[in-house]
């Protein structure tokens, strides 16, 4: 049990007729800023807007969408076609009204019935957002009677919406996304099922030293894959031909190998190409037989093997980040191999958590999401949640009594 309030402790007086304020991560693909082209992030907030609709209350959502320059609005990330698609996934009525924290918002707020839906304009189109304004924090406040916070993947960001807010709008507790999210990823940092196998991927070990560092003393083991595992070969000496590395980072690598002893693994082969665009030249090498002019792209077959034998002896699988360039085949095997281990150990009894993000992403496109544990809505949040940094969005929250 996660130690917030949420809405599953508010009595029905706390809820009926109320106008519950919902800050939702709406942060979705758009198609021509027309379409929206994943509508994951809007499904996994159904629950709760469901929840507290079904019990009269009044629901006010709150968004971001995109990183609008300079606090101002720009038309192409309006939450407008984001209010389309919610109202075809739910029977309830949806309006949507273009203002954040002005009379006609408010005023819209008002004009709710009981277990109807109102979506708000994008939060990031007021310059106070991101600054974690106060004079917005309060301007927000008033278009609700209670603050859910439902925004997992927002919730790494002390913003106006997200954290400010809360101070000025009680009851103030977490919907069942976020509820979800944090015990997922809670309970596999606080008490994993042992082996505990933690996978780690991405193109930099610079985004990725505080997740190693926070997993390290946690994990059985901690298996390393992506291009930030070439800045631990040219650590160890071995010839890295013209993958990318950080030469800044070595002496880190090294460090973080001296501590991490066999609890560390690293790739044993790659898939290596001369280029990215000569793909069609790909062919697996031994890690100490990297030419030096080609450069690795993705884990090779006998790593894909270990690895995947490594996850079906686990009883928590906890991974972040890809294995290789998986957008360019051959080199979403690797990514894709990892996916389908998880899967198979979802099966067998073990849990398993994706980060968010291009893992998330990888393991939509095979398909694979049914068959995890949990795959996360947020990529920044969960590395942070992971890093063992306190989430602002959680921590404005009112804890369980
Ligand atoms: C995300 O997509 O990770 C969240 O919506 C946060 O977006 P941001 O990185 O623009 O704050």
């Amino acid at each position: 049990m996660i130690s917030k309030r949420t809405i599953r402790d508010l009595t029905d007086a706390e809820v009926r007729g109320k106008r519950a304020l919902v800050r939702v991560d709406f942060n979705v693909p758009l198609d021509d800023s027309v379409n929206v082209s994943d509508d994951t992030r809007i499904r996994a907030a159904l629950p709760t807007i469901e929840a507290l609709a079904s019990r009269g209350a009044r629901v006010v959502l709150l968004s971001h969408l995109g990183r609008p320059k300079g606090g101002k609005p720009e038309p192409k990330y309006s939450l407008a076609p984001v209010a389309k698609r919610l109202g075809e996934l739910t029977s309830r009525p949806v309006r949507f009204v273009a203002a954040l924290d002005s009379d006609d918002a408010v005023a819209a707020t008002h004009e709710l019935k009981d277990g109807e839906i109102l979506l708000l304009e994008n939060t990031r189109f007021n310059a106070g957002e991101e600054k974690n304004d106060d004079a917005l924090a309060k301007a927000l406040a008033r278009l609700g009677d209670l603050y859910v916070n439902d925004a997992f993947g927002a919730a790494h960001r002390a913003h106006s919406s997200t954290a400010g807010v809360a101070k000025y709008l009680h009851p103030a507790v977490a919907g069942l996304l976020m509820e979800k999210e944090l015990e997922y990823l809670g309970s596999a940092l606080a008490d994993p099922q042992r082996p505990f196998i933690a996978i780690l991927g991405g193109a930099k070990i610079s985004g990725k030293i505080d997740v190693i560092e926070s997993l390290l003393p946690k994990v059985d083991g901690l298996l390393i894959g992506g291009a930030m595992a070439n800045t631990f070969y040219k650590a160890m000496g071995l010839e890295t031909g013209k993958s990318l590395v950080e030469p800044d980072r070595v002496d880190l690598a090294k460090s973080l190998l001296d501590r991490a002893g066999f609890r560390l693994t690293l790739p044993h082969d790659a898939m290596v190409a001369p280029s990215l665009e000569q793909a069609a030249s790909a062919h697996a090498v031994k890690r100490d037989a990297v030419p030096p002019n080609e450069a690795m792209f993705d884990i090779g077959p006998d790593t894909m093997q270990s690895y995947a034998r490594a996850i079906a002896t686990a009883k928590t699988v906890v991974w972040n980040g890809p294995m290789g360039v998986f957008e360019t085949p051959p080199f979403d095997a690797g990514t894709r191999a990892v996916a389908r281990a998880m899967a198979d150990a979802t099966n067998k009894g073990a849990t398993t958590i994706v980060g968010g993000g291009d893992s998330a992403a990888a393991v939509a496109e095979a398909r694979l999401e049914a068959r995890m544990s949990h795959v996360s809505t947020g990529g920044g949040a969960s590395l942070e949640f992971l890093e063992g940094k306190p989430l602002p969005g959680v921590e404005a929250l009112e804890t369980r009594r």
